[in-house]
């Protein structure tokens, strides 16, 4: 799959702005605060239904302004496709395909995007929240649907921590437990299709890591990921729970993936074990929010081991395997490759080898400050980033 035109109204700085693109490589170069970034992040919200530098949506909005509108051609072998994002700052946000109205969850079905950035650092250094958005991004690309049964979790969990609270502080505190059953249920029955869609995509996502890690590093070493679940720690009788032994702390790669039903009996049982920690916490302490995945390398976590150089490499392994993970499997062909401000930060042998890594997808879109950042081999396509104008400029 491949963008054929952009065109942006009011979106962050870009009043208006079109531009008509051909596969291969898209280079964006201006200075510092022109609008690159936020040309890639239009097409990214695309695919994410979300921004990777906010989760304030209104920000994308022009200031001053009201409403945002995306648009992008998508040609597919020989498909065309228009999908049209309206974001509002007051009121639902709107959706078109083909100028028909339409879901905006459904839009990734459409289009895959990956995007690198220097804040991939973080999926490795950082809290594990991001990298749970790794994780839920990906699932997101895999299997559409999954985009709402994520957000459908996300207000189940607000709406029990809200019970958990009150029926903490509320002296009839009971009845509210009564009703916490029914959240229960949902969390259930939610949270289990997360978890086990992450473990599928942990054991999938291995070897597509491993391989882009050795291309990327030139060496040998051995990345692992491994997925850490909050729930498989705590029995029924405080235990480990036996019927998910062995599984949190072995590499998911290696190990089998439970149904969602096995999932969902053991997820119940650590709820209904874990009732009075809850409600004295006042907030919901096991499911898909609190786990997290854990990167190794040769055995030993990257977090708090690994080197600058090693961080880097692992990080840009992960966004290349999940690149070619999609590409592997999803009806849409390669997913569109965005590589935001990414060579600045790279030693010119990391340069080389990520411009080799990503110059058979059918399409990458490359921001930089500075061109001669950009390795020569992929300045295709080149357009000027000034003050929210966009040109191309004869190569
Ligand atoms: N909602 C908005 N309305 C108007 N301007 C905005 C909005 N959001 C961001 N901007 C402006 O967009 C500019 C940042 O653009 P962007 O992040 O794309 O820069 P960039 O070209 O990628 O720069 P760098 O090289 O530093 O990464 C800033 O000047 C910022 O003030
Ligand atoms: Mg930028």
């Amino acid at each position: 799959m491949r963008v054929s035109s952009i065109s942006l109204r009011d979106f962050r700085n870009y009043a208006e702005a079109d531009i008509t693109v051909e596969d291969g490589c898209v280079v964006l170069v201006g200075s510092n605060g022109q609008g690159k970034t936020n040309l890639v992040e239009a097409l990214n919200f695309l695919s994410t239904l979300g921004s990777h530098r906010t989760s304030v949506e209104s920000a994308m909005i022009r200031s001053g302004q009201n409403a945002a509108i995306i648009r992008v051609h998508l040609a597919h072998q020989d498909r065309q496709i228009l999908l049209e994002a309206q974001l509002n700052r007051d009121g639902a946000n709107k959706a078109q395909f083909n100028r028909g109205a339409a879901k905006l969850r459904d839009f990734p079905r459409y289009i895959a995007t990956v995007l690198f950035a220097p804040e991939d650092l973080m999926l490795i250094r950082g809290d594990p929240a991001n990298r749970r958005k790794f994780l839920d991004d990906l699932i997101v690309a895999r299997v559409p649907r999954l985009y709402s049964v994520l957000s459908d979790y996300d207000r189940a969990l607000k709406q029990r921590n809200t019970l958990l609270k009150t029926a903490r502080l509320a002296a009839g505190g009971i009845d509210k437990l009564t009703t916490l059953d029914i959240w229960d249920d949902r969390l259930v029955t939610l949270g289990s299709e997360i978890m086990v869609e992450r473990q599928r995509l942990i054991r999938d996502l291995s070897t597509p890591v491993m391989m882009a890690y050795r291309s990327i590093a030139g060496d040998s070493h051995s990345p692992q990921l491994m997925m850490k679940e909050s729930i498989s720690v705590v029995g029924p009788d405080g235990h480990r729970d036996d019927e998910r032994a062995g599984h949190s702390d072995s590499a998911a790669g290696n190990s089998a993936i439970h149904s969602v039903a096995a999932t969902a009996r053991a997820f119940s049982r650590v709820l209904a074990a874990e009732r009075s920690a809850e409600v004295d916490r006042g907030v919901t302490l096991f499911g898909p929010h609190r786990d997290d995945v854990e990167f190794s390398l040769n055995g030993l976590p990257t977090k708090g081991y690994a080197s600058h150089g090693e961080t880097w490499s692992y990080a840009l392994s992960l966004r290349l395997g999940a690149a070619r993970l999609l590409r592997e499997e999803s009806v849409l062909g390669d997913p569109i490759l965005i590589l935001d401000d990414v060579f600045a930060e790279l030693d010119t042998s990391r340069r080389e080898r990520l411009a080799t890594a990503v110059s058979d997808f059918e399409q990458v879109f490359i921001t930089a400050a500075v061109r001669h950042d950009v390795p020569e081999s992929l300045l295709q396509q080149v357009f000027s980033v000034d003050r929210g104008t966009i040109a191309r400029t004869q190569e």
